[in-house]
Protein backbone atom coordinates (compact mmCIF):
# COMPACT_ATOMS: atom_id res chain seq x y z
CA UNK A 1 0.00 0.00 0.00
CA UNK A 2 1.52 3.28 -1.45
CA UNK A 3 0.38 5.20 1.08
CA UNK A 4 2.50 3.32 3.66
CA UNK A 5 5.50 4.55 2.19
CA UNK A 6 7.84 7.01 4.67
CA UNK A 7 8.86 10.60 3.81
CA UNK A 8 12.05 9.38 4.24
CA UNK A 9 11.57 6.35 1.87
CA UNK A 10 10.77 9.13 -0.99
CA UNK A 11 13.62 11.80 0.28
CA UNK A 12 16.15 9.08 -0.35
CA UNK A 13 14.27 7.45 -3.59
CA UNK A 14 14.75 11.43 -5.05
CA UNK A 15 18.32 11.49 -4.67
CA UNK A 16 19.32 7.90 -5.78
CA UNK A 17 17.24 8.89 -8.82
CA UNK A 18 18.38 12.50 -9.34
CA UNK A 19 22.42 11.30 -9.13
CA UNK A 20 21.50 8.33 -10.75
CA UNK A 21 24.42 6.81 -8.20
CA UNK A 22 24.09 5.44 -4.59
CA UNK A 23 27.21 6.49 -2.99
CA UNK A 24 26.42 10.18 -4.07
CA UNK A 25 23.07 9.69 -2.86
CA UNK A 26 24.51 8.86 1.04
CA UNK A 27 26.88 11.32 0.26
CA UNK A 28 24.38 14.04 -0.22
CA UNK A 29 22.36 12.52 2.75
CA UNK A 30 25.36 12.31 5.37
CA UNK A 31 24.30 8.66 5.69
CA UNK A 32 25.55 5.61 4.15
CA UNK A 33 25.12 3.13 0.78
CA UNK A 34 23.87 0.05 2.63
CA UNK A 35 21.08 2.27 4.52
CA UNK A 36 19.96 4.20 1.06
CA UNK A 37 19.90 0.67 -0.68
CA UNK A 38 17.38 -0.88 2.42
CA UNK A 39 15.25 2.05 2.52
CA UNK A 40 15.08 2.06 -1.67
CA UNK A 41 14.55 -1.67 -1.13
CA UNK A 42 11.78 -1.06 1.14
CA UNK A 43 10.09 1.12 -1.54
CA UNK A 44 10.17 -0.89 -3.88
CA UNK A 45 8.09 -3.36 -2.15
CA UNK A 46 5.80 -1.02 -0.99
CA UNK A 47 5.28 0.06 -4.50
CA UNK A 48 5.52 -3.31 -5.46
CA UNK A 49 7.76 -3.02 -8.52
CA UNK A 50 11.43 -2.37 -9.29
CA UNK A 51 12.21 1.24 -9.30
CA UNK A 52 15.78 0.68 -10.31
CA UNK A 53 17.57 -1.54 -13.06
CA UNK A 54 21.13 -1.58 -13.30
CA UNK A 55 23.93 -2.15 -16.48
CA UNK A 56 26.96 -2.85 -15.32
CA UNK A 57 27.94 -0.43 -13.01
CA UNK A 58 25.60 2.13 -14.37
CA UNK A 59 21.90 2.43 -12.97
CA UNK A 60 18.22 3.86 -14.28
CA UNK A 61 15.29 4.28 -13.68
CA UNK A 62 12.27 1.13 -14.63
CA UNK A 63 9.08 3.34 -15.89
CA UNK A 64 7.64 2.75 -12.46
CA UNK A 65 10.45 4.25 -10.92
CA UNK A 66 9.94 7.71 -13.00
CA UNK A 67 6.53 7.74 -11.85
CA UNK A 68 7.90 7.50 -8.22
CA UNK A 69 10.53 10.14 -8.76
CA UNK A 70 7.94 12.93 -10.12
CA UNK A 71 5.65 11.96 -7.07
CA UNK A 72 8.76 12.17 -4.29
CA UNK A 73 9.88 15.72 -6.21
CA UNK A 74 6.36 17.09 -6.12
CA UNK A 75 6.08 16.24 -2.48
CA UNK A 76 9.24 17.53 -1.77
CA UNK A 77 8.96 20.78 -3.19
CA UNK A 78 5.44 20.84 -1.74
CA UNK A 79 7.35 20.58 1.89
CA UNK A 80 9.71 22.63 1.02
CA UNK A 81 6.80 25.51 0.14
CA UNK A 82 5.10 24.34 3.90
CA UNK A 83 8.38 25.22 5.42
CA UNK A 84 9.42 28.39 3.42
CA UNK A 85 5.48 29.72 5.01
CA UNK A 86 5.90 28.09 8.00
CA UNK A 87 9.30 30.46 8.52
CA UNK A 88 7.86 33.52 6.83
CA UNK A 89 5.26 33.45 9.52
CA UNK A 90 8.38 33.72 12.22
CA UNK A 91 10.78 36.51 10.26
CA UNK A 92 14.41 35.79 11.40
CA UNK A 93 13.75 34.04 14.41
CA UNK A 94 13.69 30.52 13.10
CA UNK A 95 14.18 29.11 8.98
CA UNK A 96 16.65 27.49 7.00
CA UNK A 97 19.48 28.93 5.03
CA UNK A 98 21.34 26.29 3.28
CA UNK A 99 24.46 27.79 1.38
CA UNK A 100 26.89 25.81 -0.85
CA UNK A 101 30.11 27.21 -2.15
CA UNK A 102 33.23 26.85 -4.43
CA UNK A 103 36.24 25.54 -2.88
CA UNK A 104 38.22 28.96 -2.41
CA UNK A 105 35.28 30.56 -0.50
CA UNK A 106 35.69 28.57 2.43
CA UNK A 107 38.88 30.73 3.79
CA UNK A 108 35.96 33.22 4.50
CA UNK A 109 32.67 31.92 4.22
CA UNK A 110 32.21 29.93 7.34
CA UNK A 111 33.35 32.79 9.53
CA UNK A 112 30.40 34.96 7.88
CA UNK A 113 28.27 32.58 9.06
CA UNK A 114 29.11 32.24 12.27
CA UNK A 115 28.83 35.71 13.06
CA UNK A 116 25.75 35.77 11.05
CA UNK A 117 24.13 33.16 13.05
CA UNK A 118 25.19 34.97 16.53
CA UNK A 119 22.93 37.56 15.62
CA UNK A 120 19.99 35.14 14.52
CA UNK A 121 20.27 31.98 17.01
CA UNK A 122 16.80 30.63 15.80
CA UNK A 123 18.64 30.01 12.16
CA UNK A 124 19.57 26.89 11.60
CA UNK A 125 22.68 27.08 8.71
CA UNK A 126 23.55 23.88 5.99
CA UNK A 127 27.21 24.58 4.40
CA UNK A 128 28.07 22.92 1.66
CA UNK A 129 31.89 22.85 0.19
CA UNK A 130 32.07 21.67 -3.45
CA UNK A 131 33.50 22.52 -6.88
CA UNK A 132 32.26 24.70 -9.05
CA UNK A 133 30.97 22.02 -11.57
CA UNK A 134 28.78 20.12 -8.96
CA UNK A 135 27.55 23.86 -7.38
CA UNK A 136 26.21 24.40 -11.16
CA UNK A 137 24.84 21.04 -10.91
CA UNK A 138 23.10 21.99 -7.65
CA UNK A 139 21.97 25.37 -8.73
CA UNK A 140 20.55 23.75 -12.09
CA UNK A 141 18.40 21.67 -9.46
CA UNK A 142 17.63 24.37 -6.92
CA UNK A 143 18.62 22.62 -4.32
CA UNK A 144 19.93 25.22 -1.83
CA UNK A 145 18.80 28.91 -1.21
CA UNK A 146 22.55 30.45 -2.18
CA UNK A 147 25.58 29.84 -3.79
CA UNK A 148 28.95 31.62 -3.57
CA UNK A 149 31.59 31.42 -6.84
CA UNK A 150 34.05 33.64 -8.07
CA UNK A 151 32.52 33.86 -11.54
CA UNK A 152 28.41 33.76 -11.95
CA UNK A 153 27.23 30.88 -14.81
CA UNK A 154 26.37 31.97 -18.03
CA UNK A 155 24.19 29.16 -19.73
CA UNK A 156 21.87 29.73 -16.28
CA UNK A 157 19.31 32.13 -15.65
CA UNK A 158 20.37 33.78 -12.24
CA UNK A 159 20.53 36.81 -10.32
CA UNK A 160 24.40 37.01 -9.20
CA UNK A 161 25.41 40.19 -6.51
CA UNK A 162 28.86 40.81 -5.93
CA UNK A 163 29.90 41.68 -2.29
CA UNK A 164 33.38 41.54 -2.06
CA UNK A 165 36.90 41.66 -3.75
CA UNK A 166 38.41 38.45 -4.91
CA UNK A 167 42.11 39.60 -5.60
CA UNK A 168 44.28 36.74 -7.41
CA UNK A 169 48.21 36.95 -6.50
CA UNK A 170 51.23 35.32 -7.73
CA UNK A 171 52.66 33.10 -5.27
CA UNK A 172 56.48 31.81 -4.68
CA UNK A 173 58.07 30.31 -2.16
CA UNK A 174 60.02 33.48 0.19
CA UNK A 175 63.82 32.55 -1.25
CA UNK A 176 62.58 32.60 -5.09
CA UNK A 177 64.81 35.34 -6.57
CA UNK A 178 61.24 37.05 -7.57
CA UNK A 179 60.57 37.92 -4.65
CA UNK A 180 63.24 40.56 -4.14
CA UNK A 181 62.26 42.18 -7.67
CA UNK A 182 59.19 44.65 -8.64
CA UNK A 183 57.24 45.33 -11.77
CA UNK A 184 58.61 42.29 -12.83
CA UNK A 185 57.56 41.47 -17.07
CA UNK A 186 54.36 38.96 -17.20
CA UNK A 187 56.94 37.15 -19.88
CA UNK A 188 58.89 36.07 -17.12
CA UNK A 189 56.55 34.13 -15.60
CA UNK A 190 57.02 31.28 -18.91
CA UNK A 191 60.39 30.25 -17.44
CA UNK A 192 58.78 29.42 -14.05
CA UNK A 193 57.51 26.06 -13.08
CA UNK A 194 53.62 26.72 -12.50
CA UNK A 195 51.07 24.75 -9.72
CA UNK A 196 47.63 25.20 -11.27
CA UNK A 197 44.35 24.29 -9.98
CA UNK A 198 42.35 21.52 -11.62
CA UNK A 199 40.22 21.76 -14.72
CA UNK A 200 36.85 24.03 -13.54
CA UNK A 201 38.10 26.06 -10.76
CA UNK A 202 37.29 29.35 -11.35
CA UNK A 203 40.77 30.36 -9.97
CA UNK A 204 42.58 28.14 -13.06
CA UNK A 205 39.87 29.90 -15.27
CA UNK A 206 41.01 33.73 -14.39
CA UNK A 207 45.12 32.73 -14.34
CA UNK A 208 44.82 30.97 -17.95
CA UNK A 209 42.25 34.26 -19.26
CA UNK A 210 45.79 36.02 -17.95
CA UNK A 211 48.01 33.81 -19.96
CA UNK A 212 46.06 33.59 -22.92
CA UNK A 213 45.80 37.50 -23.20
CA UNK A 214 49.22 37.66 -22.70
CA UNK A 215 50.06 35.27 -25.30
CA UNK A 216 51.85 33.43 -22.49
CA UNK A 217 52.88 29.73 -22.44
CA UNK A 218 53.39 28.88 -18.91
CA UNK A 219 54.96 25.58 -17.94
CA UNK A 220 52.61 23.31 -15.91
CA UNK A 221 54.60 21.26 -13.79
CA UNK A 222 51.46 20.19 -11.55
CA UNK A 223 47.92 20.04 -10.98
CA UNK A 224 46.41 19.75 -7.52
CA UNK A 225 42.64 20.35 -6.24
CA UNK A 226 43.26 22.04 -3.65
CA UNK A 227 44.51 24.93 -2.21
CA UNK A 228 46.35 24.25 0.77
CA UNK A 229 48.25 21.27 -1.17
CA UNK A 230 49.42 24.30 -3.35
CA UNK A 231 50.36 26.15 -0.76
CA UNK A 232 52.28 23.23 0.61
CA UNK A 233 54.16 23.16 -3.25
CA UNK A 234 54.92 26.60 -3.53
CA UNK A 235 56.26 27.20 -0.33
CA UNK A 236 58.46 23.74 -0.68
CA UNK A 237 59.83 25.56 -3.88
CA UNK A 238 57.90 23.32 -6.47
CA UNK A 239 56.95 26.19 -8.58
CA UNK A 240 54.63 29.97 -8.87
CA UNK A 241 51.19 29.39 -8.52
CA UNK A 242 48.02 31.79 -9.03
CA UNK A 243 45.73 31.98 -5.63
CA UNK A 244 43.35 33.60 -4.12
CA UNK A 245 44.54 36.18 -1.56
CA UNK A 246 41.84 34.87 0.59
CA UNK A 247 43.86 31.45 0.55
CA UNK A 248 46.70 33.30 1.95
CA UNK A 249 44.80 35.44 5.17
CA UNK A 250 45.78 32.87 8.02
CA UNK A 251 49.58 32.34 6.70
CA UNK A 252 50.39 35.65 6.74
CA UNK A 253 53.09 35.38 9.74
CA UNK A 254 53.94 32.04 8.12
CA UNK A 255 57.06 33.80 5.87
CA UNK A 256 56.68 30.83 3.92
CA UNK A 257 55.67 32.76 0.72
CA UNK A 258 56.15 36.02 -1.20
CA UNK A 259 53.24 37.41 -3.32
CA UNK A 260 55.19 38.72 -6.82
CA UNK A 261 54.84 41.82 -8.05
CA UNK A 262 53.74 40.90 -11.56
CA UNK A 263 52.57 43.60 -14.07
CA UNK A 264 48.87 43.18 -14.46
CA UNK A 265 47.77 41.39 -11.13
CA UNK A 266 45.89 41.22 -8.74
CA UNK A 267 43.71 40.12 -11.08
CA UNK A 268 40.83 42.11 -9.89
CA UNK A 269 37.77 39.65 -9.09
CA UNK A 270 34.75 39.55 -7.27
CA UNK A 271 32.44 36.83 -5.23
CA UNK A 272 29.06 36.58 -5.87
CA UNK A 273 26.43 35.38 -4.56
CA UNK A 274 24.01 33.54 -6.83
CA UNK A 275 20.70 32.02 -6.91
CA UNK A 276 18.05 31.23 -9.63
CA UNK A 277 16.82 34.46 -11.47
CA UNK A 278 12.85 33.35 -10.56
CA UNK A 279 14.01 32.21 -6.94
CA UNK A 280 11.32 33.69 -4.51
CA UNK A 281 13.83 34.12 -1.61
CA UNK A 282 13.37 34.16 1.63
CA UNK A 283 13.51 36.50 4.40
CA UNK A 284 16.22 34.76 6.16
CA UNK A 285 18.61 34.42 2.77
CA UNK A 286 17.79 37.96 1.89
CA UNK A 287 18.43 39.18 5.56
CA UNK A 288 21.86 36.63 5.05
CA UNK A 289 22.24 39.04 1.16
CA UNK A 290 22.06 42.21 3.05
CA UNK A 291 24.63 40.97 5.87
CA UNK A 292 27.20 39.72 2.74
CA UNK A 293 26.72 43.32 1.40
CA UNK A 294 27.27 45.32 4.75
CA UNK A 295 30.46 42.88 6.24
CA UNK A 296 32.45 41.85 2.19
CA UNK A 297 32.64 45.48 1.67
CA UNK A 298 34.44 45.83 5.20
CA UNK A 299 36.29 42.81 4.23
CA UNK A 300 37.40 44.28 1.28
CA UNK A 301 39.86 46.76 2.88
CA UNK A 302 41.43 43.70 4.96
CA UNK A 303 42.12 41.52 1.75
CA UNK A 304 43.85 44.50 -0.09
CA UNK A 305 45.65 45.05 2.93
CA UNK A 306 47.55 41.51 2.82
CA UNK A 307 51.02 42.70 1.37
CA UNK A 308 53.79 41.00 0.94
CA UNK A 309 54.65 38.23 2.71
CA UNK A 310 58.28 37.28 4.06
P1 LIG B 1 37.64 27.92 -7.23
O1 LIG B 1 36.73 29.18 -7.32
O2 LIG B 1 37.83 27.60 -5.76
O3 LIG B 1 36.84 26.86 -7.97
O4 LIG B 1 38.94 28.21 -7.92
C1 LIG B 1 37.19 30.42 -6.96
C2 LIG B 1 36.81 31.45 -7.98
O5 LIG B 1 35.93 31.20 -8.81
O6 LIG B 1 37.44 32.53 -7.93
Amino acid sequence: MLKNATLRQLKVFEAVARNLNFTRAAEELHTTQPTVSIQLKQLAEIVGMPLVGQVGKKIYLTDTGHLVYAASCDIMDRLDRLVFEIDETQGLTRGNLKVSIVTTAKYFVPRLLGSFYKLHPGIEVTLEVINRDQILERLDQNLDDLYIMGLAPEHLEVTAVPFMENPLVVVAAANNPLALESDIDPARLANEPFIMREQGSGTRLAAESFFKMQNLRVNVRMTLGSNEAIKQSVAGGLGLAVLSKHTLALDHASGAFAILDVRGFPLLRQWYAVFPAKKHISSVTQAFLDYLAKEGASKDDEATQIGKFG
